[in-house]
């Protein structure tokens, strides 16, 4: 079989160069239809041979199945932070320091200052062995599992000069793309929008399923080295060595010798940087010999050696002129500053989010204020204040609307929500259009349009609801202005072709509040068909793993209005998908009918995830607390002793994931 051993590790290596030619140096030598081909093969061969299994494999960087809170680990070396400093004055001071405190000569190498979150990599025998975030600088998440998909960070070292064992530390980074695009989609599922690209990253490393880690796409950027026997003296010749191993290293890292030449870095990278795909929020000035940099030592809490210097933060001062409210598909309504028009950072700016009704009190506007305005790590510019002392004393207080701005309805607000909605749904047009344009998504039905197409046949009043879209005639559209007969004919033909894609992502389609791809998924699987859902009560819902009181209230309020009801006939009669296709439907069994099952610690052979969907595949229910309902606990490792105890007292018997296996089987 050594063959088969041989065939494996080629591949391994060849797909591991691939890796490092596209994610690294950005410059791929074959196309992604071959470098999928050959993941496949190596895939298929590690299969069929379990015993060649290694984590660094680069099958593994799509996520393994592990599942469990982070294991908590002390740093070797602890993580410090450096000094920051925000004026040249202040490096000066820190060169002049430098000067005196080593009287001889010195480089300092300088570097961007990513702005993502840090992280130790420990690399034993060539291999990533250990990745760890900075925590509290002594010690920090094990998130190895999360590490090892990100396509920069090499898992086995090229070449053989590395230390037997050694650190390397530096950023993870969510490009700001990435950013864009999951924002994007956030804001369409109505979620929480991460602030920057640090919060996004660092959130996306903190996740439970490497699966999630692994779709957001996140980079890296290394900058220090750390062990017993590093390759040379020189800071900035090892991280050469470190660029030759195959981690990522900045371009722009350089070799200064003089403040001039320091600080021409400085101005060329204030501008330049905002041309990056990653956020970097300043610079790194580092003594280059680690000599040095011993002889220098430590404050209490910093390095003497090294120091940040902060990019001003970009912010203008102007007037808020007024406040206006936007209304999305689900009703939701945010406010918008409306300003005098002022240059920030290269662009002109007029108008500012103000988030909720919450953010405006909090600045307690009035109309006519000076307002600082900031684009922080931010897409969108943010008021961060106001000169108070400029108020007049008739300026008026900034209220929020209590009307839809689009129909006129009273708005509402749920208990604990911090966003208003008009909950006229059925007239007020931005809904509908919204709801409309959610629906031709690409995840929903994939129809060939967007919001320019919605907004014409709406003003046509060609359509008025999704149903409109199936009586869409191509002689009608074209009669439009703007519309050639082919334009027409594509979209009626991509709507016709619609009627074929699957329930859940009908359900998700409909665009029911807070009901999100992955909880449509879950609901079509619970609910085979529409008229089950139709029917669920909202105590049947939230039986469903992951469906809260929220997501139920607003399934039952959604067909309780008769003109979604109606919709959802009309497109039953055009042929839209509306039960679970046989195929998934043949798989499902009643083995654990009737059974409630709480899952506790983690496990081997699946992922609670995994165990979740197999409960209610086979006609069981996942609940989240013991009970005296409880029939089963599927129990693994580190099983809490409370839990333990409870399942003790209340005769709940606790089986292992080989039982429940053979009960399923
Ligand atoms: S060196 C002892 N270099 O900034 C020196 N840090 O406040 C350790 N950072 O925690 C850090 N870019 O997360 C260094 N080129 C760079 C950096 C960098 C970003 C972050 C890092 C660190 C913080 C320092």
């Amino acid at each position: 079989m050594d063959h088969i051993k041989q065939q494996i590790e080629a591949l391994r290596e060849e797909l591991n160069k691939h890796n490092h030619d596209y994610y690294v140096l950005s410059s791929p030598t074959i196309s992604d239809f071959e470098f999928d081909k050959k993941l496949k093969e190596l895939s298929e061969l590690e299969t069929l041979h379990p015993e060649y299994f290694d984590a660094n494999s680069p099958t593994q960087r799509v996520g393994s199945d592990i599942n469990k809170s982070f294991r908590q680990v002390k740093h070797r070396y602890p993580m410090l932070s450096l000094g920051n400093t925000y004026t040249e004055a202040e490096v000066t001071d820190f060169y002049n320091r430098v000067q005196k405190g080593l009287n001889d000569e010195f480089e300092i190498v300088c570097e961007l200052k990513y702005d993502g979150t840090s992280i130790s990599l420990t690399y034993v025998n060539g291999e990533l062995t250990q990745a760890i975030t900075r925590g509290d600088g002594v010690q920090g998440d094990d998130v190895t599992a999360n590490v090892r998909t990100i396509r920069s960070i090499p898992l086995r070292l090229h070449g053989n000069d590395y230390p037997a064992e050694f650190e390397i530390r530096g950023e993870i980074l969510m490009p700001w793309s990435v950013f864009e695009d999951l924002n994007k989609e956030r804001a369409e599922q109505e979620e929480a929008l991460f602030a920057n690209p640090r919060n996004a990253g660092s959130g996306t490393l903190k996740q439970q399923d490497p699966k999630i880690v692994a779709s957001r796409k996140l980079d890296s950027y290394l900058y220090y080295m750390l062990g017993e026997n590093l390759p040379t003296d020189g800071h900035y010749e090892n991280l050469m060595k470190a660029k030759e191993w195959g981690f990522k290293i900045s371009d722009a890292t350089k070799k200064c010798k003089t403040l001039d030449e320091i600080f021409a870095y400085v101005h060329y990278w204030d501008i330049e940087r905002k041309n990056l795909p990653v956020a970097t929020d300043g610079i790194v000035l580092k003594v280059n010999s680690l000599t040095q940099q011993r002889n220098l030592g430590y404050t209490s809490k910093f390095p003497r050696w090294a120091i940040a210097f902060k990019f001003q933060a970009e912010k203008a001062v102007t007037t808020l002129e007024s406040v206006s409210y936007q209304v999305g598909r689900t009703g939701a309504v945010t406010p918008v500053a409306n300003l005098k028009a002022v240059k920030l950072s290269g662009t002109t700016v007029k108008r500012a989010s103000l988030y909720n009704e919450d953010y405006i009190n909090l600045l307690d506007l009035h109309i006519n204020d000076q307002v600082y305005v900031e684009k922080g790590g931010e897409i969108i510019p943010k008021i961060t204040g106001v000169d108070t002392t400029k108020r007049g004393i008739f300026d008026e207080k900034v209220e929020f609307t209590k009307n839809c701005p689009e129909c006129g309805t009273p708005l509402v607000k749920d208990d604990g929500e911090a966003i208003y909605y008009c909950p006229n749904d059925i007239s007020c047009p931005p809904q509908i259009k919204g709801r409309i344009e959610h629906f031709l998504t690409r995840k929903a039905m994939n129809i060939a349009g967007g919001s320019e197409t919605v907004e014409h046949l709406y003003n046509a009043r060609l359509i008025h609801n999704i149903a409109d879209l199936y009586t869409l005639k191509w002689q009608d559209v074209s009669r439009l202005e703007r519309w050639a007969e082919k334009s027409a004919r594509n979209l009626v033909d991509s709507i016709h072709a619609s009627v074929s894609v699957p329930y859940a992502r009908v359900l998700y389609a409909l665009g029911i509040r807070y009901v999100g791809e992955t909880v449509a998924k879950k609901l079509a699987l619970a609910f085979p068909n529409i008229d089950a859902l139709m029917a669920a009560s909202a105590e049947e819902l939230v039986q469903v793993d992951e469906i809260g009181d929220r997501i139920a209230q607003s399934i039952v309020r959604y067909f309780s209005e008769i003109s979604n009801v109606e919709v959802v006939n009309k497109l039953r009669e055009f042929g839209i998908q509306f039960e679970l296709s046989e195929d998934i439907v043949s798989q499902r069994t009643e083995k654990l009918k009737g059974l409630s099952i709480v899952i506790s610690g983690t496990f081997e052979k699946h992922s609670r995830d995994e165990y979740k969907a197999m409960i209610e595949q086979n006609g069981g229910k996942n609940s989240g607390s013991i009970s005296s309902k409880t029939n089963y606990i599927l129990g693994g490792d580190n099983m809490g002793p409370a839990k333990l105890e409870k399942a003790e007292s209340l005769g709940v018997p606790v089986i292992s994931e080989e039982v429940f296996l053979e009960m399923i089987k």
